[in-house]
Parts: structure tokens; C-alpha cells; sequence
């Protein structure tokens, strides 16, 4: 009998040894293991032996049993290993491979920089208003203190859609009149208007038929010039840094009087002198001055009473200086690889 199962524990074995795969593998464990297989059916002669035998037989079949199990688990583990090796293998990642790069948006720089303005006014108390892009003769010029045959208006020439009472806005200064005139001459104004300006202007580097201006009015009681250059500085201290200083020379509008050109010290050479400024150590940023008696008038505030101040910026030259751009047409075309530029100094 013990020659019997040694024969039978050296026959299984080597067929373990043999198993090429898992499959062959769990049908040996099924095979002989399982309840029909010959190591059970060995164990029904157990009940003919006597107590003396019964002990070394049933040694005996433990043993093998033990080690068929031994074996089959052995090589299922190696087998598995073997799987899962290959399966790493073919799954390894290179990391020394560069990253894909994925595209990320940014905000348009001419936006960001009206978004800029409008969070420092909006903390000064001014509402933001819109006014038309199609704009009436007469709030364009005629309530501006520029009469039909001014020879000023030929300065701002524009595109004319119906005869001449219908055009495109030459400035945003329009805004003042409409609004002036919807507060009715009772309520104090504190305005600002960012919005689209047309010229009939040949397009280079530095001019477009189309641009952005913004636009500030403020009408109360008691406003004088040293106002507007107070809001000014502030502004600029706070969009160009705090060590910008601002500068006032005298200019000619005909709905401000005095009216001033707005000049900010260079950002980039700190008044020395350079290529941006052109050497100068200033540079201009827009128009301003005290608001018209006339206009105040036209636009129903008794100037007696009432004072106030308006400015226009010139919102793409501020991008302009703010982020390095040296082509006004850059904010127009769709040339990916200039937004990239902007991601990057963001970044800076
Ligand atoms: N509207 C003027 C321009 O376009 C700028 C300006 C605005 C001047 C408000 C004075 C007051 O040049």
C-alpha cells in the first residue's frame, strides 16, 4: 500500500512539474484532489486497517495530500508572478518622456485690463454704464460743444451711417451727455463707461479704426481740477504701481476747459528715459479736464451749482504699456502665439 501511494505522490508530482499553465494547473487540483480523485478514494481503505495501521496510513495520506497541495500551490503562485510581471512590463510607464502639454485659456489682455479699471473705479463709488456704439450727431458732437461745421470735428473723423445724424462714435464722450440727461440736472453723476471708439484712421502699429476708451464723468457740488488729479494718481498708482506719478500738461477739448493731456511716469525706466517713453520719462494715457460750462448747461445742470470733471483713457495703449505690446493690432488678430505671450508674463 505504501509503495502504492509513493507511486501515486511521484506520478502527480511530476505531472505538476510538467503544468505549463493555471489551467492545467486548477484541473490537477481537481483531478486529484477533488472528492473522486485517488487520494480520497485511497482514504475509503482507512476502514479496513486495523488501529495500528490506520495511524500510518492515514500519515501517509496526509503527507501526500500535503504535498500535491504544496506543489499545485507553488506553481500557481509562480505562474501568477509570471502573469503579473508580463502585465507591468507591457503597462511600464516612461517618465522621462516630456509631459503632453494641454492648452489652457487666458483672459483676453485688453479685457483684463478694462476688468482692472473697473475694479479700482467700482471701489471709488462709480457706477459702469454702456452707451451706444451707433451714436447720434448730436451727443457725438453737438452737446460737446462741436456745432455742425467745427472745424475740430475734422480731427475725429468717423464713419457717418445715415446722411450725417446717425455714426459711429468717435469717442466715448457721448456717454457724459446721456447720461447727464438721464439724471435730469437733480442727481449728482460718478461714471464710467468702457466701450468701442471709431476713427477713420489708417491702421498701423500704433493707430486702428477701431480702439477702446474709457470714459469717467463725475458731476456734484465743488469739483475742481485738483480732483481729477487726485483720482487720477490714485488710478495709476494702483493699475501701473504705486511708485507711478502723474502729470498734468495743458491741452484743448471743447466740452472741458481747462482741459489737460494725462501723462504717467515711465513704469519701465522710472522717468530716466527709454525706448518706451521715447525718451522722455512720461508717457500719455489719455485726456481730461474740468467738464464744460456749456456742456454741464446743454445737458440740463445749472453750471452754477454744479461742477464736475471727465476723462477718457485709452484703454489698448494702458495694455500696451502694461504688458510690453508694441502693435495695437496685436488685440484684433487671432494669432495664438501672441496669447501665449501674455500667459507667460502673467506668469512672471
Ligand atoms: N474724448 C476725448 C478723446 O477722445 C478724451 C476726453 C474725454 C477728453 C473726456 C476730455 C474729457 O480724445
Amino acid at each position: 500500500m505504501k509503495e502504492k501511494v509513493e507511486k501515486l505522490k511521484k506520478e502527480i508530482l511530476e505531472k505538476v512539474a510538467k503544468a505549463k499553465d493555471l489551467k492545467i494547473i486548477s484541473d490537477l487540483r481537481v483531478e486529484y484532489l477533488g472528492k473522486k480523485g485517488p487520494i480520497n478514494e485511497l482514504t475509503s481503505h482507512m476502514k479496513e486497517l486495523s488501529t495500528d495501521e490506520k495511524k500510518d496510513f492515514g500519515k501517509l495520506l496526509n503527507d501526500i495530500k500535503q504535498a500535491v497541495t504544496e506543489a499545485l500551490d507553488n506553481k500557481k503562485n509562480k505562474f501568477e508572478e509570471e502573469e503579473l510581471n508580463k502585465k507591468l512590463a507591457s503597462e511600464s510607464i516612461d517618465i522621462t518622456l516630456p509631459a503632453t502639454k494641454i492648452p489652457t485659456g487666458s483672459p483676453n489682455i485688453l479685457e483684463k485690463v478694462i476688468e482692472d479699471f473697473e475694479d479700482v473705479f467700482m471701489s471709488m463709488g462709480y457706477d459702469i454704464v454702456d452707451g451706444p456704439e451707433l451714436e447720434e450727431d448730436r451727443f457725438n458732437f453737438e452737446l460737446l460743444g462741436l456745432p455742425k461745421g467745427h472745424p475740430a470735428r475734422d480731427a475725429q473723423d468717423t464713419f457717418y451711417v445715415k446722411d450725417d445724424e446717425l455714426l459711429l462714435r468717435s469717442h466715448t464722450s457721448p456717454v457724459q451727455a446721456r447720461v447727464m440727461l438721464a439724471k435730469k440736472g437733480i442727481e449728482p453723476v460718478r461714471i464710467i463707461c468702457p466701450g468701442k471708439a471709431y476713427r477713420r484712421d489708417d491702421d498701423d502699429a500704433t493707430h486702428s479704426h477701431q480702439f477702446t476708451q474709457i470714459e469717467g464723468l463725475i458731476v456734484d457740488k465743488n469739483i475742481k481740477l485738483s480732483d481729477l488729479k487726485g483720482t487720477v494718481t490714485v488710478i495709476c498708482k494702483r493699475l501701473f504701481g504705486n511708485d507711478t506719478v502723474t502729470r498734468f500738461r495743458p491741452s484743448y477739448y471743447q466740452f472741458t476747459e481747462p482741459s489737460v493731456e494725462m501723462d504717467i511716469s515711465c513704469f519701465n525706466c522710472k522717468g530716466k528715459g527709454c525706448n518706451i517713453c521715447k525718451n522722455s520719462g512720461w508717457i500719455t494715457i489719455g485726456g481730461a479736464g474740468v467738464v464744460h460750462y456749456d456742456v454741464l448747461r446743454g445737458c440740463g445742470y445749472d453750471p452754477e451749482k454744479w461742477s464736475g470733471f471727465a476723462f477718457g483713457f485709452g484703454a489698448e495703449r494702458c495694455a500696451m504699456l502694461k504688458y510690453g505690446i508694441n502693435d495695437i493690432r496685436t488685440f484684433y488678430n487671432t494669432d495664438l502665439r501672441e496669447t501665449k505671450n501674455f500667459d507667460r508674463r502673467e506668469v512672471e
